[in-house]
């Protein structure tokens, strides 16, 4: 099938954009607003983008209920920090529970029964039980523009200047074992996934080029 997107032209029941680019991670995103109230919401448009040194982007649409800035958007602005938690299987519903559109200003972990723990070299807390997160300091915010006025969607791009890694998730040897980590990632519709399957490949490489 084809279709074109100014058409939506798909003809299917349900518009199958977001099943074509899976799975996507979750950046489960902490920020705290200028008077210090911890936040939390769940992106999957998240992704980690290069190495050295390493940023993160997520990116938020404009806020269901009242049309202006997500939450999270307006408090990495006022602040320039946030904090990555990777959200994992035992985690789910409490991560779910933090994409509710609540009153800004409430602290949405403590409504979803989550702890925090303190950040090193930012404000914003970390989700305890999450098991990987990262501390970051905003690079850059960028807009995208929608076909619908007023529904800019704004990518955050931040440098990541310190990780945590539960050790319980390192192996002897020294790697993030992600088959005990169970971190999910998000399909189309309502459709997650979990990583409890890996699988490994040699990088090939032509004869010539190998030491
Ligand atoms: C798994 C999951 C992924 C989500 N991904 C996004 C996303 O990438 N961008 C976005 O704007 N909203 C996304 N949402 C919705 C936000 O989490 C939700 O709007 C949340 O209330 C925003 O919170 P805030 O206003 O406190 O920032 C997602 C929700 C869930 C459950």
């Amino acid at each position: 099938m084809f279709y074109e997107i100014a058409k939506n032209d798909h003809g299917l029941r349900y518009n199958p954009l977001k099943a074509c680019v899976v799975p996507r991670p979750i950046g489960w995103i902490t920020t705290v607003n200028a008077a210090g109230i911890v936040n939390a919401a769940p992106f999957s448009f998240f992704q980690l983008l290069s190495y050295d040194p390493p940023f993160v982007m997520f990116s938020a649409g404009m806020h269901e209920v009242d049309g202006g800035k997500k939450d999270t958007v307006t408090n990495v602005e006022a602040t320039g920090e946030f904090v990555y938690n990777m959200a994992t299987w035992t985690q789910k519903d409490q991560m779910n529970t933090t994409a509710l559109i609540v009153e800004r200003g409430v602290d949405e972990l403590a409504a979803a029964g989550l702890e925090t723990e303190p950040s090193r070299l930012v404000a914003p807390p970390r989700i305890k039980g999450s098991l990987v997160q990262f501390e970051c300091r905003l690079h850059q915010i960028m807009t995208l523009p929608s076909t619908k006025s007023g529904a800019d969607h704004h990518l955050v791009f931040g440098e990541v200047v310190a990780v945590h890694i539960d050790d319980g998730i390192l192996t002897a040897d020294g790697r993030v074992d992600v088959l005990k980590a169970r971190p999910i990632a998000r399909l189309g519709y309502k459709d997650y996934a979990c990583v409890d399957a890996i699988f490994q490949m040699e990088k090939r490489m032509p004869e010539d080029q190998r030491r």
